[in-house]
């Protein structure tokens, strides 16, 4: 198969489109993100990658705390209002319900099905234009209606996915299990 060579840039698909909170003087503010993922299990970790420039960083290295919320499909107008917005520029405070948990200085949004509560525990700068923020969720909360049989469902929570062409999808159709559609693959 014919292959092009399209520079040295990210093509990883897909990526969740998350909401990340933070106090910054005092009042919670919002930022959309991308990059986000889990670094591992035991402490559970989680890293978010934060621009220098964004209202919102001075407020995670204050604190020590942020919160990473998972919104869902029908969320995406605000996920996206969030994400072009700067609270340098706009009181991003009251667009949704804030709540806090254990940590108390983390804010997280009653509206989005999923949120995680995290301790600070590393900062990675590369000196590039990312600060990378690692960490240990203390608490994760669901909403009720959507567990089944107690744990979270992935078809009820319908979290907003992204693309980097710069799209917000929905979850597709459910393909095979996973750790067992592998069991009997025979290479060659
Ligand atoms: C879909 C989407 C994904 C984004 N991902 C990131 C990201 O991973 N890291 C980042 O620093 N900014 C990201 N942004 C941009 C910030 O959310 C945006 O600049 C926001 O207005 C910053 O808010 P703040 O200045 O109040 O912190 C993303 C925006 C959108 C719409």
């Amino acid at each position: 198969m014919a292959k092009v060579q399209y520079g040295n840039r990210h093509l990883l698909y897909p990526q969740p489109a998350v909401i990340a909170g933070a106090n910054v003087n005092g009042k919670p503010n919002y930022l959309t993100i991308a990059w986000c993922g889990i670094m591992q299990a035991t402490p559970p970790l989680i890293y978010i990658s934060v621009r220098r420039e964004r209202y919102t960083l001075p407020g995670i290295e204050e604190n020590g705390t942020f919160s990473v919320n998972v919104p869902s499909t029908d969320q995406a107008t605000v996920t996206d209002y969030i994400g072009i917005r700067s609270g340098k520029n706009i009181d991003k405070s009251e667009i949704f319900t804030n709540f806090y948990g254990e940590l108390e200085t983390a804010p997280m949004i009653e509206e989005c099905p999923v949120n995680m509560e995290c301790r600070l525990v590393k900062t990675i700068d590369f000196e590039g234009t990312h600060i990378i923020f690692v960490g240990e969720i203390v608490q994760t909360h669901v909403n009720e209606e959507c567990l089944v049989d107690g744990h979270p469902d992935g078809a009820k929570i319908d979290a907003l996915i992204f693309t980097t062409d710069g799209y917000y999808w929905k979850l597709g159709e459910r393909l095979a299990q996973a750790h067992n559609v592998g069991q009997d693959y025979k290479p060659g």
